[in-house]
């Protein structure tokens, strides 16, 4: 669980990256590959990325545009995921602190995120699910949840990564609550979100806050949000009615 809140969290990579709310999910979406990732500088066609660009990082950067295909992670190819080795490790560790930039993770989210890597499995073709509601939002307790047990491990710098991730789904949960009726819904999203703002930044994350902070969410904003959810862009209907409203004919 630990893993896979780090894998959404922007926060990890540091940087740039996290400045662009990129993180490991961006590219490998749901751990596969998402064939729609581009980004100016960094992509050649959609689903290619230059890690060693130095719009991440200036450590690696090799001075050549040199983007690769997004490996689908349920396949290992260049990197073994043998548990003894420590090879999955070693190079998670270079890919956050030398290709991307960001701070020296700790032992327990190399581990956490190495084992989530592992679990990645093949569960037929990358599908291009809609995502839902349920989904963001079982991130973003799992961000939270994630950030509790770290807090109470004291490990409070991963911790603090876990809820600024819980934080970007939120906004990701906003992005889709467009619609001018739902502007209730924004400021609650708002507000919730600034509520995390101290945790995000504290140098010791409060645990019982964050504890506090998920059980409002659940019993307050998501029935708010679910009622919601059909004049959200989660509802295919709604986003089939937005299009036709704005005139927008650009096909996905
Ligand atoms: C900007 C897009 C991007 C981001 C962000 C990104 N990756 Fe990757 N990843 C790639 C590309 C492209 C490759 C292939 C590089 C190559 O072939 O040299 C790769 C390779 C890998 C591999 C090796 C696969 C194999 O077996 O060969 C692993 C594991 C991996 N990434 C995990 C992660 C994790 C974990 C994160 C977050 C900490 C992450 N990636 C962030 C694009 C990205």
């Amino acid at each position: 669980m630990i893993g896979q809140a780090l894998f959404n969290a922007p926060m990890l990579l540091g940087g740039q990256a996290a400045r662009a709310d990129i993180s490991c999910a961006s590219c490998h979406s749901n751990g596969r590959r998402n064939p729609h990732f581009h980004l100016a500088g960094v992509s050649a066609e959609p689903g290619t990325a230059d890690v060693s660009s130095s719009f991440f990082s200036l450590a690696r950067a090799n001075g050549r545009f040199d983007p690769k295909p997004i490996p689908d992670l349920a396949f290992p190819k260049k990197i073994s995921r043998d548990r003894t080795s420590g090879d999955l490790e070693r190079f998670l560790r270079g890919l956050i602190v030398e290709e991307f930039s960001g701070r020296e993770p700790s032992q327990a989210a190399i581990s956490a995120l190495a084992a989530y890597v592992r679990s990645i499995g093949d569960c037929g073709a990358v599908l291009e699910q809609p995502r839902r509601l349920a989904d963001q939002v079982s991130l973003v307790r799992q961000s939270v949840v994630s950030a509790e047990l770290l807090a109470r491990s004291g490990d409070s710098e991963t911790s603090a990564i876990a809820v600024a991730g819980a934080r970007n789904q939120l906004g990701l949960i906003n992005e889709r609550y467009a619609d001018p009726s739902l502007s209730r819904e924004r400021k609650l999203l708002l507000a919730a979100s600034r509520a995390l703002q101290p945790a995000a930044q504290s140098s010791a994350p409060d645990p019982a806050e964050l504890r506090h902070w998920r059980i409002k969410f659940d019993s307050h904003l998501l029935p708010i949000l679910e009622l919601a959810e059909s004049r959200s862009l989660y509802s295919e209907l709604h986003v089939r009615h937005w299009i036709s409203e704005n005139g927008t004919t650009k096909s996905q």
